[in-house]
């Protein structure tokens, strides 16, 4: 059987970019969690994207997978592709190169200008004389990282779609600082969801089959909403159970700092293949 796998970094500009990461005199170690490393992208690094998404902040599985959009939130950004053709002709970066610890740390980072510029490096090396024809933003950080980058490049940014939509952990989120129901705040976001759907769909050269159908508002997620995170996009010789849609990696620990330094991954039952343990 053949694999498929992420080339990563060997050629220019990105070679140079992930060799010129800024470190924690760029991203204070109070407000991000800088001691797991920056994460840089997903996604096709070789000009063949067509639709460039805008995420926030790595999480869990991205800091063991080194990729981002790999959990939860990027099977809905998966499906949501999926919806307008797109299965691997995109490539996703962040706001932020390292995932934000605490409460506030990404609005109180959100225009400082040396994160700014080493994003922007990336956001030209992807947007400008690219193929790309849209790009999707989730949430409002990285709705305000993608203004910063237009207003340094004008040109480029005017032949864009720009699909800003709410993140896709904006449920969970919004249901834990608000104390609302889940289900309503789902609802919510698959509405905005809907909402840019058609424009995003009419900006975007399909690869393959689009079904714009809605997303049924009141039904939450139903089967076939997330869509699995392909092989292609992952380090050579990640196990398949990375690209899963069930949850493989959790911070755990007994306190704020045992939790920080900690991530538990577990091998999901499915794929234990090993013969039975004597
Ligand atoms: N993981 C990411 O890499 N980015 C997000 O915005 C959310 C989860």
């Amino acid at each position: 059987m053949s694999h498929e796998s992420c080339p990563g970094y060997a050629v220019a500009p990105f070679a140079g970019l992930v060799a010129a990461y800024p470190g924690e005199d760029v991203y204070p170690a109070g407000d991000f969690r800088v001691e797991w490393g920056p994460i840089f992208h997903r996604g096709r690094l070789d000009g063949s994207a067509r639709v460039l998404v805008l995420g926030q902040d790595p999480a869990t599985h991205e800091s063991i997978a080194r990729r981002i959009l790999v959990g939860e939130a990027g099977q809905r950004v998966q499906g949501l592709l999926a919806k307008v053709g797109i299965g691997r002709s995109y490539v996703l970066v962040n706001t932020f190169l390292y995932s934000v610890f605490g409460q506030g740390g990404g609005q109180r980072h959100a225009k400082d200008p040396a994160i700014a510029a080493y994003r922007n490096a990336w956001l030209d090396a992807l947007l400008v004389g690219s193929q790309v024809s849209a790009v999707v933003t989730l949430g409002q950080l990285a709705h305000t990282a993608y203004d910063m980058w237009a207003a340094t490049q004008p040109g480029a940014a005017a032949g864009l779609h720009l699909a800003a939509i709410r993140h896709p952990t904006y449920p969970e989120s919004s249901a834990r600082a608000s104390g609302k129901k889940l289900s309503e705040t789902t609802a919510i976001l698959l509405e905005d969801w809907n909402r840019a759907l058609p424009a995003l769909a009419a900006h975007v050269t399909p690869e393959g089959p689009v079904d714009t159908t809605p997303y049924a508002v009141q039904s939450g997620w139903r089967a076939g909403d997330l869509a699995p995170i392909p092989e292609v996009d992952l380090p050579a010789g990640s196990p398949p159970w990375w690209l899963d849609l069930r949850s493989w990696a959790t911070r755990t620990g007994e306190d704020a700092q045992a939790k920080r330094a900690t991530i538990q991954v577990t091998v999901p039952r499915a794929y234990r293949a090993w013969p039975p343990l004597g």
